[in-house]
């Protein structure tokens, strides 16, 4: 066990656990940031799915010890102060959740998505986000609050 810092949502946090912790962990667990949700645990559902340095990546196939404090590590409570992210915004107007489970790590997943390319087409952003499953089978709305995002705004991570 070790103290290490990380940098979450531009705060720094110290930590003293073991360097074999999951990110996902921590932050759920040591940090109260539960807006990262936890699936399947072995890197196959996306519902974990946070930025490292604006990029998309399962925060439950990261351990600690492949961490450091110049990664600029970013959940769904880093998006924006008061949910009003365009991406979160669109997905309020498409109505995209049921049940939410998953919907953190696919907003996550669209925000890296439009960042990287701003006006995909259907089938860019059906690729993009094949590996985020939605047990309630909301692709089509995910599908929908993309569209708008993209239509209204370039987006920022
Ligand atoms: S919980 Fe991380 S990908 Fe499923
Ligand atoms: S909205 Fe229920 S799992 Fe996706």
């Amino acid at each position: 066990m070790a103290s290490q810092s990380l940098n979450i949502n531009n705060k720094t946090y110290t930590l003293n656990l073991n360097e074999d912790t999951s990110l996902l962990w921590v932050l759920r667990e040591h940090l109260g940031l539960t807006g990262t949700k936890y699936g399947c645990g072995i890197a196959l559902c996306g519902s974990c799915t946070i930025h490292i340095d604006d990029k998309p990546v399962r925060a439950c196939s990261l351990r600690l010890s492949g961490l450091n404090k110049d990664q600029k590590i970013t959940t769904i409570e880093g998006l924006s102060e008061n949910g009003d992210h365009p991406v979160q915004e669109a997905w309020v107007e498409a109505q995209a959740p049921q049940c939410g489970y998953c919907q953190s790590g696919q907003i996550m997943q669209a925000v890296a998505l439009l960042a990287e390319n701003p006006n995909p087409t259907r089938e860019e952003i059906k690729a993009y986000m094949n590996g985020n499953l939605c047990r309630c089978g909301t692709y089509l709305r995910i599908v929908k609050a993309i569209e708008i995002a993209a239509e209204k705004t370039s987006v920022k991570t």
